[in-house]
């Protein structure tokens, strides 16, 4: 079926000074991306064909952050908070410009699935010219309620501060999110007046206009879980909780065996092959891919990072950026890789730092080994050939080479670089005194019992 084009309204004026913050509150994280991006990425998803983002004046990183989620967008700023119906007016142009439906989102509402999105379309479909999202709710203080004489067409959404006591009994509550088939729709939201107890221009007094010229309200419902309203630190965490069960359970469906799935901190993006298993305390930062068959050990941390297939990692391993690992690397305890790539099957299993290089297949670097890539003002890098080996407490001083197949003895700190088969060696030779020990033990017994 073909359906009129979308244009999505996504409100994000509000500075939210209940998070006691200096970020506005929609760029405030929920599994490692900005509420703001949730929702434009949602919006995304839903096929919108137009995306509008309105935000509060000098709101610069909220426009530079829509930006990046939705590089299309429009935005446009709401001189001053007059409520949402004003919020959404402050949009007009591309209102103006737009024939077809108009779906209304808050950014402060970050868990919404695009299921539920289409489910109000799919209610426009069927005949009404509104369409409110509504969920059951818990403690509905606060809450727009939805009055709907028993049926699913809402006749009226009344906001708590307005309502009767009867009205406040109404368990049924407005998500805030509303979508439009009107055609009129800027129309309706000029006839809103701010006669209430806020004195705001309420978008959701667009049920009863547009009902007074014949359009029918149908309400949607969804959990309540996901149009957690987020104003505060606390429901951040609560946002938190809920989007982290959610994509634990996701990795669980593709295949991935968590065993202690509540230990196990997840982003947006990250994927999870099949058979991957996770051992408890392992945090995911955003950019993370872990293929087919890896295993990741106990209190591991990781961010843009790639582990290969049947890799084995941890535990206490830490990948910053640009850590990519081939198939079957073993990275092991307090090992801690950036920016480097390790080819299939190398290992460096205890105590390192990797930063800024190339590590070649089936090479093996030696417990203690540090790539030295920092010498105060510029980054270098230290490239180890397929095969080396690395000895322990080794100082790779960048930029260096290492030849394939080269060893380098223990304890050496290599500021040359190794021709391929070659063994490099840098410490003073050892010296041994035979007998030595035994006398000296023999002097300083003798000179302690004389002291007494
Ligand atoms: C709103 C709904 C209420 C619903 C509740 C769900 C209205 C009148 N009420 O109430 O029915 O139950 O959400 O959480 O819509 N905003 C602007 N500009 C403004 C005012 C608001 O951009 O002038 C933005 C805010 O930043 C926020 C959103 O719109 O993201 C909602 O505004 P808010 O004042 O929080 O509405 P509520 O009182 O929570
Ligand atoms: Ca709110």
């Amino acid at each position: 079926m073909s359906r009129p084009p979308l244009l999505v309204v996504v409100l994000a004026a509000g500075q939210g000074t209940r998070m006691k913050s200096a970020l506005p509150k929609v760029l405030h994280k929920v599994g490692g991306r900005s509420m703001l991006g949730h929702v434009l990425a949602v919006a995304q998803q839903t096929k919108a064909d137009k995306l509008a983002v309105v935000v509060g004046p000098g709101m610069e990183a909220v426009r530079a952050e829509a930006l990046v989620h939705a590089p299309h967008a429009r935005v446009f700023v709401q001189a001053e908070q007059r409520g949402t119906a004003d919020a959404v007016l402050a949009a007009c142009e591309a209102l103006a410009g737009h024939s077809g439906d108009v779906l209304v989102l808050y950014a402060d509402t970050p868990l919404l699935l695009a299921s539920t999105l289409e489910d109000m379309r799919a209610a426009l479909d069927d005949g009404a010219g509104i369409a409110v999202l509504g969920f059951t709710a818990t403690d509905p203080a606060g809450y727009g309620r939805l009055l709907t004489d028993n049926s699913k067409w809402v006749r009226a959404i009344r906001e708590d501060k307005d309502a009767s006591e009867d009205e406040r009994r109404v368990r049924l509550c407005n998500s805030g999110v509303m979508a439009f088939r009107l055609g009129d729709i800027l129309g309706v939201l000029s006839r809103i007046g701010n006669k209430n107890a806020k004195n705001e221009f309420y978008l959701t007094d667009a049920v009863e206009v547009a009902g007074a010229g014949g359009a029918r309200a149908a309400v949607v419902t969804c959990s309540e879980d996901e149009v957690l309203g987020v104003n505060s630190r606390e429901q951040l965490a609560a946002a938190e909780a809920i989007f982290q069960r959610r994509a634990r359970l996701a990795a669980m469906r593709e295949g991935a065996t968590l065993i202690a799935p509540e230990t196990v901190w997840l982003s947006y993006d990250t994927k999870i092959g099949r058979d991957v298993v996770i051992e408890p305390n392992v945090f995911f930062g955003p950019g993370v891919t872990v293929e087919d068959g890896a295993e990741i050990k106990a209190n591991c941390h990781f961010e843009h990072a790639r582990i290969g297939r049947n890799a084995r990692i941890g535990p206490f391993a830490r990948l910053r950026p640009g850590a990519v690992l081939g198939t079957d690397v073993h990275v092991g305890n307090f090992v801690e890789v950036k920016n480097v790539t390790l080819g299939a099957g190398a290992k460096a299993n205890h105590l390192s730092y990797l930063g800024d290089g190339s590590v070649g297949a089936g090479a093996n670097i030696g417990a203690g080994t540090i790539f030295c890539n920092y010498d105060g003002f510029a980054k270098h890098r230290t490239e180890v050939g397929e095969g080396a080996f690395v000895g322990s407490n080794t100082s790779l001083v960048a930029p260096v080479k290492i030849g394939d197949g080269a060893y380098i003895g223990s304890g050496s700190v290599i500021t040359k670089n190794v021709a391929a088969d070659a063994l490099a060696l840098e410490r003073s030779s050892q010296e041994e005194r035979p007998g030595w020990a035994a006398k000296f033990r023999a002097m300083m017994a003798k000179r302690k019992a004389k002291a007494g």
